[in-house]
């Protein structure tokens, strides 16, 4: 019989399915609905500096419109000030003592101060671990790539020494070399990588002609460019890897622990789905542990990483020698109209 227990930041988790980053688990019965449906962690929506700033900055001009009444309340309520990431916390404690399974939380900040202050105030919650949210969307053409590296490893080195909790970093594919960076964030003893997060691009509206952020989920099995890293990554770094992005079905999370993951983040799959979908899926992962004779994850867990396989080109072949090698079976699936 199948054994499904694997780790995540070093936390033992009973099967390698977490629900991914999302406010899907605001809803505390939705929560519990995950964590009875098998989820075998939860994952808070991340809390972003800009939103505070935002509803700071929102509640300013609210007040000030109303200056008079504004000062007559400040006499009266000398206390009234925006909360601040206040209410983030008091929801995340809240989800926290909800459900017995672990709750991580995501941060994501924009000053190294407010990096450090938030990841404080995060730990002091209660959760199990804290995911750094690192994103970077390019905007200056005089930003060195390495001055974008550098800052973010200075806050990684700087939230390590205040929390005593493990710490994950979700970062994107889009570095020159992620190989790289993951490996200088993996000599700061971070706990896991989450591959990778995912942006939402802006669209273009051509009836308006303006620019609009559609909310479009992941597609399913566009999950090809984890794959690679995970493998790529297993067996070079200490950290756990976790694979994110497109993750839809038994299938998926099998290819992912081949490849070296050691859990998963869905997200997708789930609002697609809904809760009990999870249950499927371990089914699904139980079903063909069983039918190969594997008891724990951990006999196959990186069986197809690059470190492991014998073809040396497996995790090299990008897509031109594919396409010289494969266009005839390409074209014979799609004959030219
Ligand atoms: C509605 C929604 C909200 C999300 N909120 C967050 C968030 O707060 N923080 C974060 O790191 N990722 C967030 N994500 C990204 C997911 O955590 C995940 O990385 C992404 O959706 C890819 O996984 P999937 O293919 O399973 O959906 C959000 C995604 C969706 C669809």
């Amino acid at each position: 019989m199948a054994k499904l227990r694997t780790t995540y930041m070093g936390i033992e988790l009973k099967n390698p399915i977490i629900i991914g980053a999302s406010n899907m688990v605001q809803d505390h019965k939705f929560a519990k609905k995950l964590e009875e449906a098998g989820a075998a962690a939860l994952v808070y929506k991340s809390l972003f500096e800009e939103q505070v700033l935002f509803e700071r900055i929102q509640l300013q001009s609210e007040l000030e419109a109303h200056n008079e009444l504004h000062a007559e309340m400040t006499r009266l309520f000398p206390t009234v000030e925006h909360a601040g990431p206040k209410e983030y916390l008091v929801h995340l404690k809240k989800l926290k003592e909800s459900v017995s399974i672990p709750v991580f939380a995501s941060l994501n900040a924009m000053q190294k101060d407010t990096w450090i202050e938030y990841a404080t105030l995060i730990q002091e919650t209660g959760v199990d671990g804290i995911e750094l949210n690192f994103y970077t969307m390019p905007e200056e053409f005089d930003r060195d790539a390495s001055l974008v590296e550098e800052h973010q490893l200075d806050i990684l080195d700087n939230v390590k020494r205040v929390l005593k909790i493990p710490v994950a970093v979700k970062l994107s594919p889009f570095y020159s070399n992620p190989l790289h960076v993951i490996g200088r964030m993996d000599d700061e003893d971070v706990d896991a990588f989450v591959l990778f997060n995912r942006f939402f691009q802006p669209d273009i509206n051509l009836e308006d002609e303006v620019l609009h952020f559609p909310y479009n989920l992941t597609p399913e099995s566009d999950n090809r460019l984890t794959l690679r890293f995970a493998g790529l990554l297993y067996g070079n770094i200490n950290a756990d890897i976790c694979a994110n992005t497109g993750i839809f079905n038994a299938n998926d999370v099998l290819k992912m622990l081949l490849a070296g993951a050691s859990s998963v983040q869905m997200v997708s799959a789930i609002m697609k789905n809904g809760a009990d979908h999870i249950k499927v899926v371990l089914e699904g992962i139980e079903e063909w542990m069983d039918k190969k004779g594997y008891t724990y994850i951990k006999e196959f867990q990186g069986k197809l990483a690059k470190q492991k396989i014998k073809d040396p080109f497996g995790y090299k072949r990008a897509q031109y020698v594919d396409i010289l090698l494969k266009s005839r079976d390409l074209y014979k699936q799609y004959p030219l109209k």
